[in-house]
């Protein structure tokens, strides 16, 4: 079921409870999926929703929530303990569920296709690139050059999966910047 833009069916105490239970999620995640990851998602996809007109409360809540695709049983048991009616639950579900490249298409909210849009500008771009890059590094002890290789591969699997308009609008110019950046690189990476 689908809600109006400004419809609201969250009470505020319901709301900050979600947002302390995600937090507290994103604080034992590595370096790369802090906190400062969930807020940023969170900025990214009110901003897309606001040429999309998503239900901004879905939008706002599962950009928080996103990050539980990780683990989305552990979400499910937290929902049921929330007074929510259930077909908020199952919307944010959705959204939780499908913000994932190989499950994301078409058919899907368009609260679950922003919240997945805001989430893969967070490996597009600079910054998303230099996000990557760090990951690779630091988190999943990659080498220098398969860390740059596969950030491309990042990259380009992103960009064609974004599912807005506004979402592609927005990282255009930063991809465009990043592909320059990289024409470089290789050509004195391979002097
Ligand atoms: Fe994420």
């Amino acid at each position: 079921m689908s809600l109006m833009s400004s419809e609201r069916m969250i009470d505020q105490q319901t709301k900050e409870k979600i947002i302390e239970f995600a937090k507290e999620f994103y604080s034992k995640l590595d370096f790369a999926h802090s906190l400062e990851h969930g807020e940023r998602v969170v900025s990214l996809a009110l901003e897309i929703n606001k040429s999309e007109n998503g239900n901004s409360e879905l939008v706002e809540i599962g950009g928080w929530l996103h990050q539980f695709h990780d683990d989305v049983k552990y979400l499910k048991s937290f929902l049921e303990t929330l007074n929510l009616q259930k077909n908020i639950k199952d919307n944010l579900l959705e959204i939780v569920e499908n913000c994932r490249p190989q499950l994301i298409d078409h058919s899907h909210s368009l609260e679950t296709r922003i919240v997945f849009d805001a989430d893969a500008i967070e490996v597009l771009g600079t910054y998303g690139f230099i996000r990557e890059i760090f990951c690779n590094i630091k988190h999943r002890n990659k080498t220098w050059d398969n860390s740059i290789s596969d950030s491309i591969e990042v990259n380009k699997m992103f960009q064609d999966k974004l599912m807005t308009a506004t979402g592609r609008n927005i990282i255009i110019e930063s991809n465009k910047t990043l592909n320059n950046f990289l024409n470089d690189y290789h050509f004195w990476r391979n002097k």
